[in-house]
């Protein structure tokens, strides 16, 4: 296909990733300053690097508060926090109270994916048509293909197309439109060969053709509760790996979308909630290891990496990123230290590392 329908093709993908859905809170029933106090002052004030400051929160809305600690960023440091808890933080940090419509409404805890679509004939025959992504395509990526998040192993998101330039950008126009659902979502599509792969929420993977945005198949995990912002997924040999909401990694066929195999990450203890864990980060494919990033926000044991093997499945190796108490680095005391949360829960007899 020419280069410029692909970019195109690229483009109407990146434009069309869902926006986040909004929340709807009841009226304050419990004390915010109280729970500010246990759950957030620890990195909010004074703030911690990056983390937006007591006074630049009073600016925020309610329910960009309430958005962050239900589907955003800071989703981990509301675990165990019921709708009422979180609607009176709004209100403390805001010093307003939740509007009509926040209270009226009510946030579906988890929302259900629009049915599977099988590949029919001709989508079948379209995809079979796609040359294979070997191990040696993953390193020397076709120019119009994107095969990894950030496009190749250095991950530097270029493309060496020429023809959208300074000059020429402001004649990009939409190619062509493809429906997704609502939800947390940021990813960036594999494109190969004509074909798009695309991640979106609440956890289901679209292959399209990526110059006409025709679905070819629709595949959706259904995760043990709501969708979680994710990056994207790998491909390889013709298969795809989707990292999911609630840690499990996926190996779907890339033809038809079946299931090949469905990994669950288990949890490095002390963690005992699989809330304070995101599969965030996009599965880099190295030789026949899968590598997965597990976030970790204010869990107690931080976070840790994984290689996966990528017939199986199996969990080949584990890395945390913060030294366990009996590995080199580690002490005794390091589990109060893990995050500022772990550090709240031992009191405050532990020095936190700074996030
Ligand atoms: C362990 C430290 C830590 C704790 C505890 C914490 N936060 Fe944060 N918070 C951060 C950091 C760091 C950021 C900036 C995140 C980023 O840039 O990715 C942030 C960002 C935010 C944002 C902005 C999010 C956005 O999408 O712009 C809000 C709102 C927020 N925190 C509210 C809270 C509330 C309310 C609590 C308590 C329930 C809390 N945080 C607990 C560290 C923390």
């Amino acid at each position: 296909m020419a280069q410029g329908a692909m970019v195109k093709a690229v483009m109407a993908g990146l434009v069309l990733a869902g926006a986040a859905a909004g929340g709807a809170w009841a009226q304050p029933a419990a004390d915010g300053g109280a729970l500010f106090q246990a759950r957030c002052k620890m990195c909010h004030e004074p703030a911690v690097p990056r983390a937006p400051s007591r006074e630049q929160l009073k600016g925020y809305s309610n329910t960009q508060i309430i958005d962050a600690l239900t589907t955003g960023t800071m989703r981990p440091m509301a675990e165990g926090l019921g709708r009422a808890e979180i609607g009176a933080i709004a209100t403390f940090l805001t010093g307003r109270a939740n509007t009509a419509r926040e209270g009226a409404l009510d946030l579906p805890p988890a929302v259900a994916a629009a049915p599977d679509i099988r590949p029919d004939a001709a989508a079948l025959a379209r995809l079979g048509r796609a040359k294979p992504v070997t191990a040696a395509t993953l390193k020397a990526p076709a120019a119009g293909d994107w095969l990894h998040w950030g496009r190749t192993y250095d991950g530097l998101n270029y493309s060496p197309l020429t023809q959208i330039d300074r000059r020429t950008v402001k004649a990009l126009a939409p190619a062509w439109r493809a429906p997704l659902q609502a939800g947390p979502s940021m990813p960036t599509p594999l494109v190969h060969d004509g074909l798009m792969f695309l991640q979106t929420s609440p956890d289901t993977v679209l292959a399209l053709d990526a110059t006409s945005g025709q679905v070819l198949w629709r595949r959706a995990h259904k995760p043990a509760g709501a969708s979680s912002q994710k990056m994207g997924l790998a491909i390889r040999d013709g298969r795809l790996y989707v990292p999911t909401s609630d840690l499990h990694v996926l190996a779907l066929d890339a033809r038809t979308g079946e299931m090949i195999w469905d990994h669950q990450i288990a949890l490095s203890p002390p963690a005992a909630s699989r809330g304070s864990f995101n599969l965030r980060s996009a599965p880099l494919i190295v030789g026949d290891k899968l590598i997965q990033g597990v976030t970790a926000s204010g869990a107690p044991g931080g976070a840790f990496i994984v290689g996966l093997d990528i017939a199986t499945g199996r969990e080949a190796w584990r890395f945390h990123t913060i030294a366990r108490p009996d590995a080199p680095g580690g002490t005794a005391g390091t589990a109060c230290r893990w995050s500022a949360a772990a550090a709240a829960r031992c009191g405050s007899r532990a020095p936190t590392i700074p996030s």
